[in-house]
């Protein structure tokens, strides 16, 4: 291993000159305009896993290619670990707001700005250079490695459950080593012991058959507009609760010991407040804002339109409205009670005169793990060794599907380990990974291969 860590260093402008290669890529899977380019990112991502020493195979799905890699130098009695990860991106819309063009990746203050660059494909490459150093040279590892990169997850891993379905006997593991979360600060690692659960609707609401004058309409005829917003005002109450009917029922009660881990961490959430720029936090009374973002589930509009939004104005009322509205989910939620809890509700609210037509999106399963364990005691081994402290246990308010599958389809536990930082803008305009992180990452993925191997 010592010989892998002194590669690593050696190599590092290699690797981040391919790194910086691998995020000019603009694998978008949401838009078809990208479909060659996320393709592309693929080929690129299998050829490099190819030069790091893996048997690889870019496998077809209805959508985007599955690359699939395979080291079983370590023999049928030692352990197998599938690392996953996704080389697609979120589209990277609004352009005018980055300071640098998401796809011409650049390094300011020590932070690699570029999209995908902390979610995913910056976190999966510290994988594939962390096998390639232990696998250079003639080296080894003491545990079998399967990888498994996605192009979908971005758009809710539409082929990824029939996939992991169909080649459950090739995909098969230990443990599965997922890289696409955050620390919880600089400096100090994690290991996540929840993911939530994802539900995600659009509600389009009609009245009348066109687009009014609203002077000789408005006042008698139904405006879409303001049924759609009485219709999103009726999912909370004062105190920050959803008002569905049932919407809790299903919502674990979480033990104290969770609780207790949650408060013990060093958290200050007037820093948090200050950090997103606003100028109040809210949410649902009586749980801290970690549990808001952690334990408890969220109902969120995300997206809104209706009537005239161009310049200038126009008096018109208008005959339809949407809204993109989504809720995060804990265990033990799912995705299909709440459309039809949903469902209820809408037709006990709805306004006269409104018709209102629900639509589905992706949505997931809620992740939880029980904390301890001999997989999350060789993660905080390796984390403490290559970052100097001993990892911290935290929950995470996103959200990755298919964990929730490869338990049940594989019967392996999750291992999350994350390596980019609070505020890293995934999603959202410059969004950035810090280059000590990729560095440091890297040993400490090589050491957790290692520790993982002892176990
Ligand atoms: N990497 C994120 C999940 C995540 C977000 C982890 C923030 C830690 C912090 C993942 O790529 C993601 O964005 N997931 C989606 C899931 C959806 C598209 C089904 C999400 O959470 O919105
Ligand atoms: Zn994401």
């Amino acid at each position: 291993m010592a010989d892998a860590l002194k590669y690593a260093i050696n190599e590092r402008a290699r690797f981040k000159s391919e790194l910086f290669d691998f995020l000019r890529i603009p694998s978008v899977s949401a838009k078809s305009e990208h479909d060659a380019d996320t393709r592309r990112a693929a080929n690129w991502l299998a050829e490099n896993l190819l030069r790091s020493g893996l048997k690889v195979e870019v496998l077809e799905t209805p959508k985007h290619p599955v690359v699939l890699g395979e080291w079983r130098g370590a023999g049928k009695d030692a352990p197998t670990v599938l690392i996953y990860g996704h080389y697609d991106v979120q589209p990277a819309e609004p352009l005018d707001e980055w300071s640098s063009p998401p796809f011409e990746p650049e390094v300011r203050d020590g932070k690699v700005f570029a999209r995908g660059s902390a979610d995913d494909k910056g976190q999966i490459f510290m994988h594939v250079k962390a096998l390639e150093s232990a696998l250079a040279d003639d080296g080894t590892l003491p545990v079998n490695i399967v990888f498994l990169a996605e192009g979908e997850e971005e758009i809710g891993s539409p082929s990824l459950v029939p996939f992991v379905e169909k080649h459950k006997q090739r995909l098969a593991a230990d443990v599965v080593v997922i890289s696409d979360s955050a620390m919880f600060d600089e400096g100090l690692p994690s290991l996540l012991f929840s993911l939530r659960g994802l539900a995600y609707f659009e509600l389009r609401a009609r009245t009348a058959k066109t687009d009014l004058h609203s002077g000789a309409y408005g006042g008698a005829v139904p405006n879409p507009a303001t049924a759609l917003a009485q219709i999103i005002a009726s999912f909370h109450n004062k105190d920050g609760r959803i008002t569905i009917d049932g919407f809790y029922d299903d919502v674990v009660a979480w033990d104290e010991k969770t609780r207790a881990q949650i408060r013990s961490l060093p958290f200050d959430e007037e820093d948090f407040r200050k950090g997103v720029g606003a100028t109040a936090l809210n949410g649902e009374k009586g749980w801290s804002v970690l549990e808001r973002l952690w334990i408890r589930p969220t109902c969120e509009v995300n997206g809104f339109l209706a009537g005239y939004t161009g310049e200038g104005a126009k008096t018109v009322l208008p005959a339809k409205a949407m809204a993109k509205v989504s809720f995060r989910l804990v265990p033990d939620q799912r995705p299909e009670k709440v459309r039809k809890l949903l469902e209820a509700h809408l037709k006990k609210v709805t306004p006269p005169g409104v018709e209102v037509e629900l639509l589905e999106h992706h949505g997931g399963l809620p992740w939880k793990t029980e904390v301890g364990g001999k997989y999350l005691e060789a993660a905080s081994v390796a984390l403490e060794e290559a970052f100097g402290t001993k990892p911290v246990l935290q929950g995470e308010g996103g959200s990755i599907p298919i964990v929730v599958e490869f338990e049940r389809i594989l019967h392996a536990p999750a291992l999350m380990v994350g390596f980019a930082l609070p505020g890293a803008n995934m999603h959202a305009p410059d969004e950035w990974f810090p280059m000590e992180n990729f560095e440091k990452g890297i040993g400490a993925l090589l050491r957790l291969y290692n520790e993982l191997g002892k176990r």
